[in-house]
């Protein structure tokens, strides 16, 4: 409310006034009882406690329509807000997705969340190749996850650029992007529907494609969690709901990662997983397994350890 500060005088105003007519009410409704001829205490007393009650429940009343006013202000805002987020992602994007042939480019990319001022990537510069398989590994916090929300145009770099092709990623489309992407996010949603759709909204068109579903399903390595549910793909999800069933942690995560794999032919596949440590929020270095493990710097170091756990 703090930006429309007229909005807080204008209620402040009604409410006074709304109460000034119930108290100029209420003193006439006890001067009138009680000049009548034949008044009583009793009476009087009545009137009293009668209005005091009255003026708890509007007081009451009043607080709950305030509350859903702020509950529907809040919300519309929050609205109008996504709206032009939406408007703004679309607003330079001219360019028509490409095919992904000379694969990716981070230039320079630096970032900091909207509202923060400390870099979560600080020149990042590093080549994905078309057909290649590449993990990012870090520590935790080291901005891997933000990373990959840049590659799928969630945010916008604020210094350098992301090119797919050659072309800014900027200037894709960003709904036309996402829908040659596909995969699995850290921070996925728990979707409480049938099993069906849980898995089928990773590629809406095919919601209701019951071989599509069962094949991501099998590519998750997911089956035994169907097979878990009598109802299989008609299982509701969500103990909540009527005749809905429990879920884990685990179970959640290989239904996010079957509806990743909804998508049969996507340009990008990314899978988001944590992962164990690397330096502060820069790429230190890229290159394959091989050459990484050569060069003996902190990748070959990560992997030692890494190896070491599992001796
Ligand atoms: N929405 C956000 N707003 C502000 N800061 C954020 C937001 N999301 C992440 N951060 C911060 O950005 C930094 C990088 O986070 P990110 O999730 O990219 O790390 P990560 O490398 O994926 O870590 P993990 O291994 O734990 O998954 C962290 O310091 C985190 O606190
Ligand atoms: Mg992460």
């Amino acid at each position: 409310m703090g930006r429309w500060p007229w909005r807080d005088w204008g209620s402040a105003l009604w409410h006074s006034l709304a109460w000034a007519v119930f108290g100029a009410a209420y003193v006439g409704a006890v001067v009138f009882v009680s000049s009548r001829p034949g008044a009583t205490a009793g009476a009087v007393l009545l009137v009293l406690a009668a209005g005091s009650r009255l003026s708890a429940y509007i007081g009451a009343t009043v607080g709950e329509i305030g509350l859903l006013r702020g509950f529907w202000l809040d919300s519309s805002r929050r609205m109008a807000w996504l709206e032009d987020y939406a408007a703004s992602m679309t607003e330079h994007a001219d360019a028509r997705p490409p095919s992904l042939v000379e694969g990716i480019r981070f230039e320079h990319v630096a970032f900091a969340y909207p509202g923060t001022s400390r870099r979560v990537l600080d020149d990042v510069s590093l080549d994905l190749w078309p057909g290649s398989v590449v993990a990012i590994v870090g520590e935790n916090g080291a901005g891997k996850s933000t990373l990959v929300k840049l590659l799928c145009r969630m945010y916008q770099p604020g210094e350098g650029r992301i090119l797919v092709d050659g072309v800014d990623l900027a200037r894709i489309p960003a709904d036309e992007w996402r829908s040659r992407l596909a995969g699995a996010f850290q921070d996925f949603f728990r979707f409480e529907f049938l099993v069906q759709h849980t898995v089928g909204i990773g590629d809406v068109p095919r919601l209701d494609d019951q071989p599509g579903v069962a094949a991501a399903v099998n590519r998750a390595g997911a089956d035994d969690v169907v097979e878990r549910f009598a109802a299989g793909l008609e299982t509701q999800l969500g103990a909540t709901w009527p005749g809905g069933v429990e879920v884990s942690f685990g179970q959640w995560q290989k239904l996010a990662l079957a509806r990743g794999f909804m998508r049969d032919h996507p340009l990008l596949l990314v899978l988001d997983e944590p992962t164990a440590a690397l330096d502060g929020a820069r790429v230190v270095e890229v290159g394959s397994h091989e050459a990484l493990m050569a060069k003996r710097g902190q990748y070959a170091e990560l992997y030692g350890i890494q190896a070491a756990a599992y001796k």
